[in-house]
């Protein structure tokens, strides 16, 4: 299977179900740069599923996604809110972190299904946490250190279903 780079990141935009793309990120420039191909080739009612262990870069992903949808105010991990909603982009931007959840009824109340078949485009860190609930149409994306000797090393796997 081949690797990626960033310069390869509109690939994004032309994958369909089934599809799996692995790249591998030298830095957080270059991770910024897949996050903006993902960002830009995004339409509504998009989910985006990001998993990777703590520090892998799944809130710098959303933040990047998130400016290059226009989003101007500074996202920040919704860690203790579940989500954020963000409406100045070009879309309107759901951020989940559902790292925190336990019960996957919490995910009811919050009204989980609104969001992800809503209008906006839905990010969700630690998705598979609530892998029962995720929709059958999503692109899952994780972010793994890829070189122990490397801090700045990533490698982004992008499956769409
Ligand atoms: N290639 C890279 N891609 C993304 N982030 C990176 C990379 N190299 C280093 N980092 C750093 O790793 C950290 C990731 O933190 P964060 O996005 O909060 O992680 P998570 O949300 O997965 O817990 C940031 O400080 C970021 O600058
Ligand atoms: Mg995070």
């Amino acid at each position: 299977m081949s690797e990626k780079t960033y310069l390869d990141a509109a690939l994004i935009g032309s994958m369909q179900a089934g599809d799996k793309l692995t790249y591998i990120s030298h830095g957080p420039a270059e991770t910024a740069q897949i996050a903006k191909a993902a960002a830009q080739f995004a339409k509504s009612g998009d989910v985006f599923c990001l998993d990777g262990d703590l520090g892998a870069g799944k809130t710098f992903f959303s933040q990047a996604f998130g400016a290059a949808l226009g989003i101007t105010e500074p996202i920040v991990s919704p860690t203790f809110t579940i989500v954020s909603e963000y409406e100045e982009g070009r879309l309107p931007m759901y951020h989940f972190d559902v790292y925190r959840i336990e019960e996957i009824e919490e995910m009811d109340e919050i009204g989980f299904d609104e969001y992800v078949y809503g209008t906006g485009v839905t990010l969700i860190e630690w998705a598979l946490r609530i892998e029962e609930i995720l929709p059958q149409h999503r692109y899952a994306i994780a972010i793994t250190r890829s070189d122990p000797q490397n801090e700045s090393e990533r490698r982004i796997e992008i499956c769409k279903y």
